[in-house]
């Protein structure tokens, strides 16, 4: 007979194995306060100011704990590509977002979406209009939107931020959905306007008691996502087929068993103006501003311009190869100011080990 106290002793043996077993540190990180861990020490508006100091401090991975949560800090493109190119099958998972993705329902979209198998799917999607062979079919467009752009400032140069913004959403829609629009009082830009607004409110910050009811946030979005996508239908149903992303997927339908095509393509192109038109107009600002803070930098692009058009027509996207420090002072945005310096983060499916540091079911943010 089995005495009554040996599943004591071996559950008791086991334990011990697991606390004498060596385990493989944590990566380096800023001390920790008791439960909440690091929730002070990374500014809501400027993380990446702390993340920096990290960097210098800690090196190219850093550890932090938020409220239990365990965060790694990926600060060189060595350690994003190791983990998240080399390792996806691990780190392509997105974080639960409560309040933004699984009750706005934003968690559709491509960036916030953890279904695996539509994820892929709206990516394959995305990549007919994002690849670098597809994006050339834009240039013409956004020569055309560029000189727009200038005409309309020659006559309000006050309206500088309110222009930058109209080009871009004028950009993306005619892109994803076909749609010219004429002013910021488009009801398709103010429906997103407000998306915009409640998906920042709800992801910075967030406080529960000034949150608009969920059936309002549900009947914008429904508006924001469904009808230009309808439009788009409407309008090829009626034989008036306008060229658009949209257009080009629903007559090139590519269904996958189990999953609903139309509601893949819906979402993929609300996506689309959500991720491209907010990042398209704060480039657009960050460079008129670098511009107005550096006049001579101003004064020497604008110099290689004239020598190389003599004034006879605006510069296309073509001329970019010979218009080396234009093309340098664009780049720079992307360095100076880039409008999303922090990737999405992603979550880990499993623990996992790296360069001898233990990461263990972790969210990572990409600092780099
Ligand atoms: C200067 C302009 C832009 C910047 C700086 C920018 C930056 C980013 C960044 C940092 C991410 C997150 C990637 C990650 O960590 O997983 C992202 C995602 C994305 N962006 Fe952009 N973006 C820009 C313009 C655009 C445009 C014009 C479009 C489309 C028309 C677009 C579509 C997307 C999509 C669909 C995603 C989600 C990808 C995914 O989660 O799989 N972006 N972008």
């Amino acid at each position: 007979m089995v005495p009554l106290w040996s599943p004591l002793i071996v559950a008791s043996l086991f334990l011990l194995i697991r606390l004498l077993r060596k385990r493989d540190p944590l990566p380096p990180g800023p001390p920790r306060r008791p439960f909440i861990g690091n929730l002070f020490d990374v500014p809501f508006d400027n993380p990446l100011a702390a993340f920096e100091t990290w960097r210098k401090q800690y090196g190219e991975i850093v550890y932090m704990q938020v409220l239990g949560n365990s965060i790694v800090v990926l600060n060189t493109m060595n350690s994003i590509v190791d983990l998240l190119e080399r390792r996806p099958w691990n780190y392509s998972h997105r974080p639960v977002f409560t309040m933004v993705g699984e009750l706005m329902g934003l968690d559709r979209a491509i960036g916030l979406n953890n279904r695996h198998k539509v994820w892929r799917q709206q990516r394959k999607l995305a990549s007919i209009a994002l690849s670098p062979q597809g994006i050339k079919q834009y240039m013409p467009l956004q020569e055309r939107l560029a000189a727009v752009l200038l005409s309309e400032l020659e006559e309000r140069p006050d309206r500088l931020a309110g222009l930058c913004d109209l080009t871009a959403a004028r950009l993306i829609l005619e892109i994803t959905y076909g749609i010219s629009v004429e002013n910021m009082d488009n009801s398709y830009i103010a429906e997103a306007e407000d998306i915009f607004e409640l998906s920042n409110t709800s992801l910075h910050g967030f406080h529960y008691q000034v949150m608009p009811p969920l059936l309002v946030v549900e009947h914008v979005l429904k508006a924001f996502v469904s009808r230009p996508f309808e439009y788009v239908k409407d309008q090829m149903e009626a034989g008036n087929t306008k060229p658009s992303l949209v257009s080009t997927l629903l007559s090139n339908r590519s269904d996958v068993e189990g999953l609903d095509f139309e509601e893949i393509v819906k979402w993929t192109a609300g996506t689309m103006y959500g991720a491209g038109g907010e990042s398209t107009a704060v480039t657009l600002k960050s460079f008129i501003l670098a511009m107005a803070l550096h006049p001579d930098v101003q004064a020497k692009a604008q110099k290689e311009l004239d020598m190389f058009l003599n004034g006879s027509r605006l510069p296309t996207v073509e001329d970019r190869a010979s218009l080396p420090y234009v093309n340098a002072c664009i780049k720079e945005i992307f360095r100076w100011h880039v409008a999303l310096p922090l990737g999405m983060p992603r979550r880990a499916e499993k623990d996992d080990v790296y360069k001898g540091w233990a990461l263990n079911i972790v969210l990572c943010v990409v600092a780099y």
